[in-house]
């Protein structure tokens, strides 16, 4: 078992029966995804949301019961991966380039557990570049604001060589290279504030529970 793994099946062991469960995206959260569908194999009773159209297809290849937001005010618990996590617990989210879903399903969950292996705990956020969402209407105009903000390196995602990437609700990727971030909830009250920007993968303040696995398999709850 690697350090994803032992992170993402401990955290999947924190949902009870009758809890409504927010599932991540990426590799760490496949795990807890797995070892939820085991669960649901052997009677546990849940229901979930997705945060991705990839996690919903593993969720729903799992047999895990799934539902529409509009079915549910709160969320019980919410499980998802991180890119780059601080002493603090604040995030950089969205390498997989779900981070809107990602924010909406963490914000409205009682209780958020990261789910990371080691190599994402860093002292400062940062070296991670940054995603951030865009409307794709004059998406150049809001590339050349952020451009005129930051001396930062910001460059659109692409999904190949002749295309740029697309999220699950339509948008483009910005990754910014700002190197390191000293103060991350300022950067994160600035984006909020530049038209065009959606959302960004800065979480601050948002997680409860982080659970870093190792690759030895064992895991540190923080
Ligand atoms: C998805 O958009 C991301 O926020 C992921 O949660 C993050 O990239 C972590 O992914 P891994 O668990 O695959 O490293």
């Amino acid at each position: 078992m690697n350090g994803k793994q032992a992170a993402g099946y401990l955290a999947a062991d924190w949902v009870k029966d009758g809890m409504t469960v927010g599932l991540g995206t990426g590799s760490t959260a496949y795990w807890a995804i797995e070892r939820l569908g085991q669960r649901v194999a052997e009677g546990l009773l849940i229901q979930a949301i997705a945060t991705s159209s990839a996690s919903e297809e593993l969720a729903r290849k799992y047999h895990i019961p799934m539902i529409e937001a509009a079915q549910v005010d709160r969320l019980d618990l919410a499980i998802d991966g991180a890119d780059e996590v601080d002493h603090e617990l604040q995030l950089i989210k969205g390498g997989g380039g779900a981070l809107l879903r990602e924010k909406l399903v963490a914000l409205q969950a009682d209780h958020f557990i990261v789910v990371a292996d080691d190599s994402k705990k860093v002292d400062q956020l940062g070296v991670f570049k940054l995603p951030i969402e865009i409307v794709p209407f004059s998406y150049e105009w809001t590339l050349r604001k952020l451009r005129s903000l930051y001396p930062a390196d910001f460059q659109l995602r692409q999904q190949d060589t002749n295309q740029l990437y697309v999220t699950d609700n339509g948008n483009y990727i910005v990754d910014a290279a700002f190197g390191r971030i000293e103060d991350a909830a300022l950067l994160a009250q600035e984006l909020d504030h530049v038209t065009g920007v959606v959302e960004h993968g800065l979480f601050i303040d948002i997680t409860q529970t982080l659970v870093l696995g190792f690759a030895d398999g064992h895991t540190e709850v923080i």
